[in-house]
């Protein structure tokens, strides 16, 4: 399995819910390394960009205005099968759907208000990463820890 990047974000609910080191602390404590990370509002032309593929669902207005209300903290996190490791620790998309111990299932109760992101794929994870960090706010480290973590 190829090293891989995903794109996660606490998105505006989780940071009113003061949530951020909670959510972030599950990634790290995971074993995914952060190459990538700050605070920042999302622009309405970074949200178009990032929910293309739900343009035109009856959720999409609610979503761009969701993701748009208040601030997120974005995060490129890197490791072997890093977009799967990361979804099975955010949970189903439905938090009544999620298994307990994962973070909608442990923290969220509405699909549209579900406190974490993250891509779907290793390609969406490139392209995500992309429209949220400028290649220099990427930062290449070897965690000393990693040996201890990955064979
Ligand atoms: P995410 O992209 O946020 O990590 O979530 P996901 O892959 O689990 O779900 P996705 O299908 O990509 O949907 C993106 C976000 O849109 C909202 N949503 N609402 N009301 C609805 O039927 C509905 N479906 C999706 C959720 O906030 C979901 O996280
Ligand atoms: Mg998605």
């Amino acid at each position: 399995m190829a090293v891989e990047r995903t794109f996660v974000a606490v998105k505006p609910d989780g940071v009113e819910r003061i949530l951020v080191g909670e959510v972030v602390g599950r990634f790290e404590k995971r074993g995914l390394k952060i190459v990538g990370m700050k605070f920042m509002k999302v622009t309405k032309e970074m949200a178009e960009q990032h929910y293309g593929e739900h343009k035109g669902k009856p959720f999409y207005d609610g979503l761009v205005s969701y993701i748009t209300s208040g601030p997120i903290v974005a995060m490129a996190l890197e490791g072997k099968n890093a977009v799967a490791l990361a979804r099975q620790t955010i949970g189903a998309t439905k938090p009544q759907d999620a298994a307990p111990g994962t973070i909608r299932g442990d923290l969220a109760v509405e699909i549209g208000r579900n406190i974490v992101h993250g891509s779907d794929s290793p390609e969406n994870g490139q392209r995500e990463i992309g429209i949220f960090f400028k290649p220099e706010e990427l930062v290449e480290w070897s965690g000393s820890l990693n040996k201890w973590i990955w064979e």
